[in-house]
């Protein structure tokens, strides 16, 4: 247990670690990555460069110096974590790596002693924090292995089928290369995907999200031509080509009480966890509305799907968004409407707007979709989020 002078060390380095954070990550990674290159097997290369990891990383630092002497109120943040770092197979005895260069990245950049108060403070809460998040990824990864079909890190999947659903996106249906049972998974969880790609000397890892209800079979993801891992999988990955596939993790899934109406909002690829969760609320006879906006070419990619989902749904209602549809109007059963999803429009269709709230996209449209809810009076706790990128602890504030 820390004491009280450490806990007021920590918590007097609140203003510096949020005007320095970024810069102390950013110097711990450099640091951690050319002495354990090997971690580039787990981390997305794009999120360090970019400067996302390291934000999300300096985000957490500056909360938990915040709230030291009450850590258990972070507890969904680092369950959320806890969720990534299970799919990443961030494993225990890779914490004292990440405190050793943590620690000395203060020294380096805050120019603190060895025996500094604040230093020795850090150490402290640092080991404290790590048991948090050890003690909740054990008992996940348990959960994990003990499950029908279980497995712990990742195993080979081969690309049963790839379907093109519009010219960016492209689903891949995943089978275990050993033919086992498949375990369970929630509407809306992801999958960490592995590539071999060539030219690489670490494999490359990436998170995709389930794009359908739960299937005995198989696993489907859908991916969106973007960068480095998704062009590859794209051009380079066929049918019988074998991918390495983690356990699904993730905590944007419906809440139990099914009596609540339901809103899915989702932009671009954005749409992938949505698709499950809308035939997870059709079978529960939820009331649910969706929206969902893209580029031409791509909106209509699961309208068939859409389709099928409304004509066993009681309650439902899909719109898809494009400001360059002809008009407004309606399918057989899915709706089109020729609009952004901005304010004006979200109030047109939400109303009271009375249940949960499910968004996602990249971190900027959730960003703005939040905005505007909460400009329309909806609380912060109805509303959950997925954000395709690494920012999903900084930038994207709901409260
Ligand atoms: C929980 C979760 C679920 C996800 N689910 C899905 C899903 O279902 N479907 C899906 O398609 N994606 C999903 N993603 C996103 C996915 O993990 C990848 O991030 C995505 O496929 C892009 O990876 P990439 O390697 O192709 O692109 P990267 O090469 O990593 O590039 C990512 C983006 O950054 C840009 N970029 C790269 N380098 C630079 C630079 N130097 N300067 C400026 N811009 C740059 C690229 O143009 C691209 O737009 C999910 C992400 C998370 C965290
Ligand atoms: C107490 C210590 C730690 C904290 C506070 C922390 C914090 C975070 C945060 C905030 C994220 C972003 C989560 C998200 O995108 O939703 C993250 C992701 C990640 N963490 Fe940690 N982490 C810690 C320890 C570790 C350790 C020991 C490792 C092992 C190498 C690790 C590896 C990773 C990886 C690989 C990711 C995914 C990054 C990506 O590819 O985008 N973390 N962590």
């Amino acid at each position: 247990m820390l004491s009280k002078d450490q806990m007021n060390a920590i918590k007097q380095s609140a203003p510096l670690l949020k005007a320095e954070g970024t810069k102390l990550v950013t110097v711990f990674y450099q640091n951690m990555i050319r002495q354990h290159p090997e971690l580039l097997n787990q981390f997305n290369k794009t999120n360090l460069m970019n400067g996302s990891q390291p934000e999300a990383l300096a985000a957490t630092l500056y909360q938990a110096a915040l709230h030291i002497d009450r850590l258990e109120e972070l507890l969904p943040a680092v369950k959320q974590i806890a969720h990534k770092h299970v799919s990443v197979m961030v494993k225990k005895e890779q914490y004292p790596i990440v405190g050793y260069h943590l620690i000395e990245a203060m020294k380096e950049v805050f120019g603190l002693r060895e025996e500094n108060a604040t230093l020795l403070a850090w150490k402290a809460a640092y080991d404290i924090i790590a048991n948090i998040f050890m003690t909740i990824e054990a008992e996940m990864m348990d959960e994990n292995v003990k499950q029908t079909g279980g497995w712990a890190d990742v195993k080979p999947f081969v690309i049963k089928k790839k379907k093109q659903e519009s010219p960016s996106l492209i689903s891949f249906y995943l089978v275990p290369e050993d033919e086992s049972e498949l375990p369970m998974y929630k509407a809306g969880q992801y999958i960490t995907v592995q590539a071999d790609m060539p030219g690489e000397a670490y494999m490359c890892s990436r998170q995709y999200s389930l794009s359908d209800e739960h299937h005995p079979s198989y696993y489907r993801i859908t991916v969106k031509r973007d960068g480095h891992v998704s062009t590859f999988l794209h051009d380079e990955m066929e049918e019988g080509d074998v991918l390495q596939v983690s356990m699904p993790q993730g905590m944007f899934c419906l809440q139990d009480d099914i009596k609540e109406p339901v809103y899915f909002i989702s932009a671009g690829s954005g749409v992938t966890p949505m698709i499950g969760l809308v035939k997870t609320a059709a079978q529960n006879s939820q009331t649910f509305t969706m929206i969902h906006a893209d580029r031409l070419e791509d909106v209509n990619a699961f309208e068939n799907e859409f389709e099928r989902v409304l004509a066993s749904a009681s309650y439902g209602r899909i719109i898809l968004c494009n400001e360059q549809f002809a008009q407004s109007g309606k399918g057989e059963l899915v709706e089109k409407a020729a609009s952004r999803i901005d304010r004006p429009f979200l109030q047109s269709v939400i109303g009271e707007g009375k249940g949960q709230f499910y968004l996602c996209g990249s971190p900027v449209f959730t960003q703005e979709i939040i905005h505007h809810l909460k400009e329309l009076g909806i609380p912060a706790h109805h509303i959950h989020f997925e954000a395709f990128g690494g920012q999903s602890t900084k930038e994207i504030e709901v409260v």
